[in-house]
């Protein structure tokens, strides 16, 4: 500067400064920012995954959840009526159960008589307007703790099918409004919805699992379900995590199969994946916040490294930005008591 005061030259710049884009004028008050948010969340697009045990009364805290905890059916219906009376539309349920209950068929999912079965039934009679979601796939009654049908140590595509098949029917039989197959074996859509169709269910719905990925994050939900892989991993049939353009082609097949709902799972490390499916999808897009997302944050908020509620405000708001219509989210019932103040 030699011997310019440059203290004296930049004050003199601000003064005579004329700007024409000023985007701080949008932000300047909360009914400002209010009128131009882009993105909005209600508890219309949540939905709250719930696990359910044997039992009457029974309420097992979940160490690597906090504040999830696996319930008995009288309790999993009480939680789940709260959760219509907050605004949220549907539950996806998950059975815990014991290994006397599991094999390598997993035989138990189609029992009539089953956990899983009466939780259905036990919901729609006490809340018939709330949509009951379940998962189709072999792994919380598997030996294995696989998702498919394993021979030789390896997981067999179409014998799976079978399987799922009659899960999913099962499941429609007890009161299912939507069937949620997780299990990414390849033609499984086509396969659930026909043997739907044939046995009368034209009216239950498919939500696709279409892009899951192979993720570190499904971690406390395996702890709540023992139902980690007893071998092995899930690489050969859940996604890459570095593969974008292959998620267009698993919810595109998807979708030619019937689905009516597509899901991105997880969500928080996969926002761009999001992105690239709402832009492609003809149908809804729904994003799983996964058990690992949740735990993030929770054991962040309780070392005191960050404010719950706000983290959980913005995270599902970030995923509602990128395009996903509705979310499973273990924080459901938590942001639909924010939302409603
Ligand atoms: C099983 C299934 C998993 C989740 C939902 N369904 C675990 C897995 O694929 O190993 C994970 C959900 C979560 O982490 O919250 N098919």
């Amino acid at each position: 500067m030699g011997d310019t005061n440059y203290k004296e030259l930049t004050r003199q710049m601000a003064r005579s400064l004329s700007l024409i884009e000023r985007p701080r004028r949008n932000r300047k008050t909360d009914a400002m920012r209010r009128m131009v948010r882009e993105t909005s969340i209600a508890p219309d697009h949540l939905i709250l995954p719930m696990f359910v045990i044997e039992g009457k009364g029974e309420r097992e805290e979940i160490a690597s959840m906090p504040g999830v905890s696996r319930l008995s059916i009288d309790n999993l219906v009480e939680q789940a009526r709260h959760a219509y009376s907050l605004g949220i539309p549907a539950v996806a349920l998950f059975p815990a159960l014991g290994v006397d209950k599991k094999d390598p068929l997993a035989t138990e999912s189609t029992n009539a008589d089953g956990l899983l079965q009466r939780s259905i039934k036990a919901l729609k009679d006490a809340q018939p307007e709330l949509m009951v979601i379940t998962d189709v796939a072999m792994d919380p009654y598997s030996t294995d703790g696989h998702d498919g049908l394993v021979e030789d140590g390896k997981i067999v595509n179409d014998p799976t099918l079978e399987i799922l098949a009659n899960m999913a029917i099962a499941q429609a039989e007890a009161g299912a409004d939507v069937v949620a197959p997780s299990d990414m074996m390849d033609g499984r859509i086509g396969f659930i919805r026909e043997a739907l169709d044939a046995c009368g269910h034209t009216e239950v719905s498919i939500l696709a699992y279409s892009a899951k990925y192979a993720s570190a994050f499904y971690g406390p939900f395996r702890d709540a379900l023992d139902s980690a892989p007893r071998y092995g991993d899930k690489k050969t049939y859940q996604m890459d995590p570095a593969n974008v353009r292959e998620a267009i082609r698993e919810i595109a097949t998807d979708i030619a199969e019937g689905a009516d709902m597509v899901m991105v799972k997880p969500a928080l490390p996969y926002l761009d994946v999001i992105a690239v499916v709402a832009e492609h999808s003809t149908v809804p897009v729904v994003a799983y916040n996964v058990s690992g997302e949740y735990a993030m944050i929770k054991f962040a908020a309780e070392a005191g490294c960050l404010d719950e509620k706000k983290a959980m405000a913005e995270s599902l708001l970030s995923i509602r930005r990128a395009g996903a219509d509705v979310i499973l989210t273990y924080f459901a019932m938590e942001m639909a008591e924010l939302l409603n103040g």
